[in-house]
């Protein structure tokens, strides 16, 4: 019989295992000051683009100043308790309006955490009966929330309609069988290769299989489509979603999230979604401020238009100086190099230390071996200078990577 703490301290998971080595600098780095462009980190300024602040709302004056004020007027306890017991407001019935007639849905719900929110509304959506197909590059609250169903579940390659297609195949042989419905489940926007779900593709096939599809939007609330509604509204298809999700942790700059659906089938999931049956309703100034920040969003469309001067201007350049940035067709802008994860580690340190840049690093085993992804989020507050500035020490760096500058293991001691 094993102890369960020598037996964590053993394995202590693919993240964990380098936690001593990584702490503080390439994960839990602490980014200090005005979330911005350009932020703090360890005492010296960095150009950053790793937030996911799409419209520079977290800093936006009119944001700070509502979030001030519904904090000295409210309070951050109030209200007490889950929404369905005592902590209902006014202010949550008025944003759930608004949410669900700006994504032209019958009706929405608030959730305090999109990720508990989606692992719960999955998890209550369907039954043992009932069968998940799912992108295999579905963020991992969906893979939880899949995790906890009891009957099948497919998953078809990422994007793949013709393997969709064969697994909306085997899902109506079962549930033609046990009775049961199929729910399929993808990204709007993904966030890694900033790829867009093929929702068209996907809702066209509702002509020949029967399923309701779910769509976790989180990176295209507030950055897709004309007014910023989404991935739906920019595909021209959010008719055919018939679950949407969006968070605030992104383009709102805040916490919490909702879900947009017919008015029935919102009613259903606020009767039984655990995450929030049995948890505490958000607190008002979350409410009032996402409130003020969905009037902006809403209001000020110079704010995308910022955003996307700024992710066409960095894509494009970014191209033109040869690199390969995938099939992104959303702000998320992956630029894919090759080395192995040392020299991704002695790269990263290069960037923020020599050129003050700070961006994330994806590497093995979220893409293959010997292939690394350069992250970056542009945003309304980045400037053309700092595009311009960011393409230029891109070359250099990737040129020391060919030149093998990055396998020596000290480029900069951290
Ligand atoms: C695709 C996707 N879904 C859900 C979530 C979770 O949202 P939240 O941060 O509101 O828990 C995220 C955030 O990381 C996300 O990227």
């Amino acid at each position: 019989m094993a102890d369960l703490f020598e037996k964590l301290l053993i394995n202590r998971g693919p993240l964990g295992t380098h936690s001593k080595a990584a702490y503080g600098y390439f994960m839990f780095p602490k980014l200090e000051g005005d979330i911005s462009n350009r932020m703090i980190f360890r005492g010296k300024e960095k150009l950053v683009w790793s937030l996911n602040n799409y419209l520079g709302l977290a800093n936006h004056p009119d944001v700070r100043k509502a979030d001030a004020d519904a904090a000295a007027q409210y309070g951050f306890a109030s209200p007490m308790g889950a929404r369905m017991m005592s902590g209902n407001t006014v202010h949550h019935e008025q944003l759930e309006n608004a949410l669900a007639a700006f994504e032209q849905k019958e009706a929405a719900v608030l959730v305090n955490y999109g990720f508990q929110a989606m692992v719960s509304a999955i998890d209550c959506l369907v039954d043992r009966h009932d069968v998940i197909v799912y992108d295999s590059e579905s963020h991992a609250c969906i893979i939880d929330g899949v995790r906890l169903h009891m009957g099948k579940r497919f998953v078809y390659p990422h994007n793949d309609l013709a393997n969709l297609e064969k697994q909306l195949e085997r899902a109506r042989k079962i549930t033609e069988q046990t009775g049961g419905a199929i729910l399929v489940i993808t990204e709007g926007v993904f966030g890694m290769s900033g790829d867009q779900g093929k929702l068209k593709e996907i809702i066209d096939l509702k002509k020949k299989y029967p399923f309701r599809l779910f769509v976790d939007d989180a990176h295209g609330f507030g950055t897709m489509g004309k007014t910023g509604a989404g991935t739906g509204e920019a595909q021209g298809v959010q008719d055919g979603i018939d679950i949407y999700f969006g968070t605030f942790a992104k383009s709102m700059a805040l916490i919490g999230a909702f879900i947009a659906s017919e008015e029935q089938v919102v009613d259903y999931l606020k009767h039984n979604m655990r995450s929030q049956i049995f948890a505490k309703s958000l607190p008002l100034p979350l409410v009032i401020g996402a409130q003020k920040r969905l009037e902006l969003l809403m209001g000020r469309p110079e704010l995308k238009d910022n955003l996307w001067k700024i992710v066409n201007a960095l894509q494009s350049g970014l191209k033109k100086a040869g690199f390969d940035i995938g099939k992104t067709d959303s702000p998320v802008t992956p630029v894919y190099l090759n080395g192995s994860i040392p020299e991704a580690t002695n790269l990263i340190i290069d960037l923020r230390e020599n050129y003050d840049i700070f961006c994330s690093m994806v590497v093995y085993p979220v893409v293959p071996r010997g292939v690394m992804i350069l992250r970056l989020i542009p945003t309304a507050v980045h400037t053309m200078e700092d595009v311009k500035y960011t393409i230029d020490v891109f070359q250099q760096v990737q040129v020391n990577l060919k030149n093998g500058k990055y396998k020596s293991d000290k480029i900069v001691p951290v």
